[in-house]
C-alpha cells in the first residue's frame, strides 16, 4: 500500500541554484492535480554530483531536474536515455525507475517548441514528442549559438519542420559541428547579412551573452516582417538581444520564462504521466517578475 500521508520527493540540482523557479512552478502543477509532492532545489558543488544523485534516490527520490553545469553529468550517469535526451547529448530530467534504473530525459527543446508554438499561434499537441507536426512550416529560423544549450533544442525545433534552420555562432567551427550532426547550415555572424534575405521568420537567442549583459554583433535587416525574437534566457528586465530586436524590426519579442515553465511541464509529464496546465503557471510567474 502506498504511504499517503508521505509526499513523492523531487528536487532540481544545480550550481548555484537558490534563485531556481522550479520548485514553485512544480508546486502549482502538483496543486492542480491535489498531487502530493515536495520539491527542493539543491545546491550542488561542482564534482558532487553523482554522490548527490545516489543520495537523493536512495532517500527515496522520484525524480530530479538538472540545470547547469550538471546536465552532461546527468546524462553520463543514467542507465537508459530517452530518443530526446539521445539528440541533445545532455539531460536536464532525471527519473528513478521501480527497477531500481535512472532514465535521463531533455524536456528544454520540447519547452521551446511548445513555448514558440504558443507565441506563433501554433500551439503542440500533448504528444508533440510523438507526433511532431509542420508546427513551423514555412518559417525561416535563426539560431544564435552553438553551445549545449542550442545543442540541448535542436532535435525539437526540427521535429516541427520549419523551412529553413540556420545556426550563426561567434565561433564558426561549433556551429559547423552542430550542422553537421543535424543536416542544417552554419555560419559566422559577419556572413549573417548576406544569408539573412527577406529576413528570418524566427531568431532565438541561444548563446549565453545574455547572461554576461552583452549583445552580440548582428547585422540590420535580420527580421522579416512580423518575426519573433527570443530569448532562451529570462531576466527581471530585457536583455541585451530583446533590447537590441526592438529597435531592429522584430514583431513580437519574448523572453525564456515561457519555455522555463514548459520544459517544467514535460518534465512533470515525464514523472506521473500528466500534464499541467502551464498558463496560469506562467502568469502567476509574470505577474511576479
Ligand atoms: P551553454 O551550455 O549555456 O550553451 P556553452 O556551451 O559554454 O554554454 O555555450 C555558450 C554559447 O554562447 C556559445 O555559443 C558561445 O559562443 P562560442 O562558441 O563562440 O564561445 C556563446 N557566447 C557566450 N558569450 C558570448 C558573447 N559575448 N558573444 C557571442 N557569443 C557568446
Amino acid at each position: 500500500m502506498p504511504d499517503l500521508e508521505k509526499p513523492d520527493r523531487y528536487a532540481v540540482m544545480g550550481y548555484p541554484v537558490s534563485h531556481s523557479k522550479s520548485p514553485a512552478i512544480h508546486q502549482q502543477f502538483a496543486s492542480q492535480f491535489k498531487d502530493n509532492i515536495d520539491y527542493l532545489a539543491i545546491e550542488v558543488n561542482p564534482g558532487e554530483f553523482t554522490a548527490a544523485v545516489n543520495r537523493f534516490h536512495a532517500n527515496g527520490g522520484r525524480g530530479l531536474n538538472v540545470t547547469v553545469p550538471f546536465k552532461l553529468e546527468a546524462y553520463q550517469l543514467a542507465d537508459i536515455h530517452t530518443p530526446l535526451a539521445q539528440l541533445a547529448g545532455a539531460a536536464n530530467t532525471l527519473r528513478f525507475r521501480d527497477d531500481g534504473k535512472i532514465e535521463a530525459h531533455n524536456t528544454d527543446g520540447l519547452g521551446l517548441a511548445r513555448d514558440l508554438g504558443r507565441l506563433l499561434g501554433v500551439p503542440l499537441s500533448d504528444d508533440a514528442a510523438c507526433e511532431p507536426r509542420a508546427a513551423f512550416a514555412g518559417k525561416d529560423i535563426l539560431v544564435l549559438g552553438a553551445g549545449g544549450a542550442v545543442r540541448g533544442v535542436l532535435g525539437p525545433l526540427l521535429m516541427q519542420a520549419p523551412a529553413s534552420l540556420t545556426i550563426a555562432n561567434r565561433t564558426l567551427a561549433r556551429a559547423k559541428e552542430l550542422a553537421w550532426m543535424f543536416h542544417v547550415r552554419a555560419c559566422s555572424y559577419d556572413s549573417l547579412a548576406e544569408l539573412s534575405g527577406r529576413g528570418f521568420d524566427l531568431v532565438i537567442n541561444g548563446t549565453s551573452a545574455s547572461l554576461q549583459g552583452q549583445s552580440l554583433p548582428l547585422p540590420a535587416g535580420l527580421f522579416s516582417p512580423h518575426a519573433l525574437a527570443y530569448d532562451m534566457m529570462y531576466a527581471d528586465r530585457p536583455t541585451p538581444f530583446i533590447e537590441w530586436a526592438s529597435r531592429h524590426g522584430a514583431g513580437q519579442i519574448s523572453d525564456g520564462l515561457g519555455m522555463l515553465v514548459e520544459q517544467a511541464a514535460e518534465s512533470y509529464f515525464f514523472w506521473r504521466g500528466k500534464h499541467p496546465d502551464t498558463a496560469p503557471v506562467l502568469e502567476n510567474l509574470r505577474k511576479r517578475h
